[in-house]
């Protein structure tokens, strides 16, 4: 059991994940804290984010997609994920194995039992104590997204990311003690004031008591 707190975050496109991150990373300032982005993070995850999004890679296959999320995953959980939390760091995971679970599991159709076994093989079934998922309709989350230019997966469409969402609400389901769900129709402000309600209530129950460290 390593001594550190591993807490992802998740959500379909546009709901808010980075945004709240970067509130989260300012309101944990005092923590020792580490944060990272999937894809990516690690400068051989980052070589395979760009092969990932790059809208010329249309013929990826979902079967491949899976493969290069997992191996991208696999080189920060080991580089990085799992020394902070032998450190006792604090892990703040902008998206993590239930992206893949639900983006090529529900969303692209792969089978669910696949993926989970591909990615304990590559995390060493390493699992975030804690996921906050940022729960919004695939309409508003298109609205919040508008002025960006979409990526590969991001130019998928509504009924997409409908799926997507639909998979990360099972997924909330099925493990009710790891999963927060938090409605993020909202304004920011709720939103945000929610997330830290229940950070804050895992840092007291390690112990951890804001602004002690
Ligand atoms: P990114 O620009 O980081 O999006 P966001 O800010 O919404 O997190 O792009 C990540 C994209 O990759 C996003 O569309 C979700 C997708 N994805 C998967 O399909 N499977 C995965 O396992 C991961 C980690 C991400």
């Amino acid at each position: 059991m390593s001594e550190g707190l591993f807490i992802s975050l998740e959500g379909i496109d546009g709901s808010g994940k980075t945004t709240l991150i970067q509130y989260l990373q300012d309101k944990l300032a005092t923590y020792p804290l580490l944060r990272i982005r999937e894809p990516g993070g690690t400068a051989i995850s980052e070589k395979i984010r760009e092969l990932l999004l790059n809208i010329d890679n249309y013929l990826i296959t979902a079967r491949t997609e899976a493969i290069l999320y997992a191996a991208a995953r696999s080189q920060v959980v080991e580089q990085l994920i799992k020394p902070a939390l032998d450190e006792g760091k604090l892990v703040l995971a902008d998206r993590y194995v239930d992206s893949t679970m639900a983006y090529q599991g529900y969303g692209r159709g792969l089978d669910l039992q696949f993926l989970f076994t591909l990615n304990q093989l590559c995390t060493s079934g390493l699992l975030p104590d804690a996921t906050i998922l940022l729960d919004i309709t695939p309409q508003v989350g298109e609205k919040r997204r508008k002025h960006e230019e979409a990526d590969r997966l991001e130019q998928e469409g509504r009924e997409f990311q409908a799926r997507v969402r639909e998979g990360y609400l099972q997924l909330a389901l099925k493990e009710p003690k790891r999963f927060y769900v938090v409605n993020a129709n909202r304004e920011f402000r709720h939103v945000a004031e929610d997330a830290w309600g229940q950070i804050m209530s895992l840092l007291i129950k390690r112990g951890w008591l804001p602004g002690e460290n």
